[in-house]
């Protein structure tokens, strides 16, 4: 029949239980590799210490400067801290995809005007700011200002960049663009703000979780598994922890999760600007879900399972057009009236589709958000189960976790499957992680820096 034909062309996005068991045991052994002196150049999973070393403690105060690059929108922050309150203000500028592909100088140059904006519109250009930056891309830490980046990951692609401190760059970059006295004193990834904004009123959570436009993972570790923590002396500083940042959206990069994945999977890979990289990052995050699902349709149009009467030359055929916030609002529809689908539809401008074109559109995005919420519940089962505690929070953020109606709930169900008995779990939205997570991180850090001085 028609259904036993369309299933055979999506059965591969239902992976059994066995199958995600054996991806936790994959990525736990790759995070041992990436932790691992010895490994840790070949691995994939590039498990990097981060240099944030205490958690916020509700002391912190002061104005910060915060920047948050690498989501879906680049934005500048003031954020003022007190004890437990937080004042923020913040504005978005837009980064045109000539500078997201262009040269690093031209990328920098970019920031520095924004922040030079920011700066005057606010009437703070006699203040001497420290400012934390959000950079969410792999970065190899030298200290708490200093990181090197180790390539590019969703839709950035700036020359000139890579193995380059981009504190210094963005410096340099404030020097000759604009008169800020501005210091950058710490920089995070993403996940580890996200987390450092929700540690700082949840004492149980040690993870810190984005599924945005990317997707990545990072936690507290005891500097005794870190072989690669580099400073032996420090070892004996209390406390003996670091924030790792997994970049667990590498895994798979060496075709050890090939045995998950789909032709779409593949098609999806050959026609990305980085081509064999993130694997896992590709079958979960916001920057690809949605092609995976159009990609499925373009299929099952060009088999004669879907749209028979519909015009082939709309947009819907055109790769990157099926944005994944389709994926969240077609799962919203509960009834026989697909509402949100048929709004979608119209603005993919497909005329002439069925009601059962509709069911089974829907049907596609189901199985492919129920794939990335368990691959990444698989993920965090893994570190639940390895930092083995009773209670364990999880701070999330990012657009598709935020959006989509049925993520939550898919992870939790799957995680509860997953994790040794006895161990409990919370998964909470971090409301701005990054920004409040930069802004603490760097008041952290002046913190320490006085009590050493
Ligand atoms: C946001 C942060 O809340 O979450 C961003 O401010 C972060 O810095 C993001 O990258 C992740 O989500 P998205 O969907 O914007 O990529
Ligand atoms: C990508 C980046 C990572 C970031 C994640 C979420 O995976 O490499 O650094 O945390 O996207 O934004």
């Amino acid at each position: 029949s028609k259904y036993e034909r369309i299933e055979a062309f999506v059965k591969g996005f239902k992976l059994s239980s066995t199958a995600y068991k054996q991806v936790m045991t994959l990525l736990h052994q790759e995070m041992n590799n990436g932790l691992k002196t010895q490994s840790h150049k070949m691995a994939d999973i590039k498990m990097f210490p981060t240099f944030v070393r205490s958690l916020p403690d509700g002391s912190e105060k002061g104005e910060f400067l915060a920047l948050d690059l690498g989501g879906t929108n680049f934005r500048v922050l003031l954020v003022t801290l007190q004890g437990h309150d937080i004042d923020i203000q913040s504005k978005t500028y837009l980064i045109p995809q000539r500078i997201m592909l262009g040269t690093g100088e031209q990328l920098f140059d970019h920031i520095a005007d924004c922040i030079g904006k920011f700066v005057s519109e606010h009437n703070l250009l006699s203040h001497t700011l420290p400012l934390g930056f959000t950079f969410s891309f792999p970065c190899q830490q030298e200290g708490l200002a200093k990181a090197r980046l180790s390539q590019w990951t969703k839709g950035f692609r700036c020359e000139g960049v890579v193995g380059e401190d981009i504190c210094r760059l963005l410096q340099e970059a404030l020097l000759r663009r604009t008169n800020c006295k501005v210091e950058i004193v710490a920089v995070v990834n993403d996940a580890v703000g996200t987390l450092m904004a929700a540690a700082h009123v949840d004492h149980n959570c040690e993870i810190g979780l984005i599924l945005g436009t990317g997707c990545n993972v990072c936690y507290m570790e005891y500097l005794d598994n870190v072989g690669t923590w580099g400073n032996e002396d420090e070892k004996d500083l209390h406390p003996r922890q670091v924030i790792i940042n997994t970049e667990w959206g590498a895994f798979g990069d060496n075709g050890c999760l090939d045995f998950t994945r789909t032709e779409y999977d593949r098609e999806l890979d050959t026609f990305s600007i980085n081509p064999g990289k993130q694997v896992m990052e590709k079958m979960i995050s916001g920057m690809y879900m949605g092609e995976i699902v159009r990609l499925v349709l373009e299929r099952l149009t060009r088999e004669g399972l879907l749209f028979q009467s519909a015009d082939k030359d709309c947009p819907l055929f055109e790769r990157g057009r099926f944005y994944t916030k389709y994926v969240s609002e077609v799962e919203s529809d509960t009834d026989e009236f697909f509402r949100h689908t048929k709004l979608v539809l119209e603005e993919l401008q497909v005329v002439n589709y069925t009601t059962e074109d509709c069911k089974i559109v829907k049907y596609v995005c189901t199985l492919v958000s129920a794939r990335a919420a368990f691959l990444a519940a698989a993920g965090l089962a893994t570190l639940i189960n390895r930092l083995n505690k009773k209670d364990m929070t999880i701070a999330v953020d990012g657009s598709l976790y935020r959006f989509h109606p049925r993520f939550h709930n898919l992870m939790c169900l799957k995680i509860k499957e997953l994790v040794k008995p006895g161990l409990k779990f919370k998964l909470c939205l971090s409301h701005d992680g990054s920004g409040k997570g930069a802004a603490l991180t760097a008041a952290v850090s002046l913190r320490l820096r006085d009590l050493l001085a």
